[in-house]
């Protein structure tokens, strides 16, 4: 073999079977060849197992997905290259033109934003309530028949808990399907009630560190496999190195979970103490309204506190560049603490009454509490509450 063929034929380096690395290595390749044309058909009909094509699968990405399936409690997962992208794949994929779908003021602004700008242009159409609004969820599955619910608990930034018991008994004794994003509950929450699809950012505690995205599709096998049908001729993949990146987060997400979750509480109950602020979210409070329901449900609130600031939406902004540890930057869930000011989450896309749904004022800043130490944390709280005032 030629040196110019040699650079495209690397020597082969053969790993015995009983000489196993501990960290299983990033199959960093799009293509699997199989010996010969019969098993590589083979695999096309499901005769034999084995991977061909990384859009399709990858030992890398199969291995995240059956850690994640395991830790949200189902069976089967279908990995993304994002969020969105997992949330955009489920959508498409459960449904049709002609389906109803309810959905929720208090969601994530781009699912609110596919559902109807999206989906609507492909004839789904949708009924937006609040997730406070029970009782209209209960009329409206009643009079409309409907494909599918999307539910988020705790809700970003307002933090609501749903009370996912009683919403998905619903939802199914009308024969509708529900989707829950649980991005900001958690990979661990959840998993022992009636959701039929979960959809994460991967991007947020999974991968935990803020250098890689990523989403996740998890059900039962059936369902999901139905997806990974669609989701192949989309094509969202994720690639092979995030992965891999996700799979070494994994393995301190419980770590980070708990210090995350003890520092906010932490964090909202010095707020719930300042004069500068009229209300702190936090479930994980006893004063909260979801603390109940939050207790029953989770383990562990999550890292997200949000609060009100009595001086308003100006203030807001200062008191957010007054911080020193904390960054003003988009996402959450990761190690270091994010700030988002007032000014930065005017509800976008809905009429003046779905944005009282909401319940965010013009004083309410959201923070994601990492995992510095908390006391750094308090203090650089305390000087920028200082400088607003109230
Ligand atoms: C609740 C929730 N779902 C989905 C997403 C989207 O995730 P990604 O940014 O990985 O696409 C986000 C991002 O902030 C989120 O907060």
């Amino acid at each position: 073999m030629r040196k110019r063929t040699r650079v495209t034929h690397l020597p082969d380096v053969v790993v015995p079977p009983d000489n196993r690395p501990l960290v299983a290595p990033i199959y960093q390749t799009v293509k699997f060849s199989f010996d010969d044309v019969g098993e590589t058909q083979r695999f096309w009909t499901g005769q034999r197992d084995g991977f061909y094509y990384s859009r399709e699968s990858n030992p890398t990405l199969r291995q995240l997905e059956l850690a994640l399936a395991e830790l949200q409690g189902r069976d089967a997962c279908l990995l993304t290259g994002s969020g969105v992208a997992a949330i955009a794949v489920a959508l498409l994929g459960l449904l049709k033109a002609g389906d109803h779908v309810v959905h929720f003021a208090e969601l994530y602004p781009p699912t609110r934003t596919l559902v109807r700008r999206l989906l609507g242009r492909y004839g789904v159409v949708s009924t937006m309530l609040s997730v406070s609004d029970e009782k209209g969820l209960e009329r409206t599955l009643a009079a409309t028949p409907t494909r599918l619910v999307i539910l988020e608990s705790p809700t970003n930034p307002a933090l609501k808990i749903v009370d996912l018991a009683r919403v998905t008994e619903l939802a199914r004794s009308h024969g509708a399907l529900t989707l829950l994003d649980n991005t900001l509950a958690g990979l661990h929450n959840h998993g022992e009630f009636d959701v039929d699809v979960f959809v994460h950012s991967l991007t947020k505690f999974a991968s935990g560190h803020g250098d890689v995205m990523g989403g996740a599709v998890i059900g039962r096998r059936e369902v999901i496999d139905r997806l990974r049908g669609d989701a192949i001729n989309l094509g969202p993949t994720l690639d092979p190195h995030a992965a891999w990146l996700i799979l070494r987060s994994l393995k301190t997400y419980f770590l980070r979970w708990d210090a995350q979750c003890a520092s906010a509480r932490r964090v909202a109950e010095f707020l719930a103490t300042r004069p500068e602020v009229s209300r702190v979210r936090y479930p994980g409070l006893p004063g909260d309204p979801g603390h109940a329901l939050a207790g029953r449900q989770m383990d562990g609130c999550g890292a997200i506190v949000t609060f009100d600031l009595v001086a308003g939406l100006e203030a807001g902004s200062r008191f957010a560049e007054s911080l020193e540890l904390f960054s003003i930057a988009a996402s959450l869930g990761s190690t270091e603490s994010l700030v988002v000011a007032p000014a930065m989450h005017a509800p976008r896309g809905l009429t003046a009454e779905q944005a009282a749904w909401t319940d965010i004022g013009p004083g309410a800043v959201r923070l994601s509490i990492g995992i510095e130490d908390v006391d750094d944390l308090l203090n650089d709280l305390r000087q920028a509450l200082e400088r607003v005032g109230s």
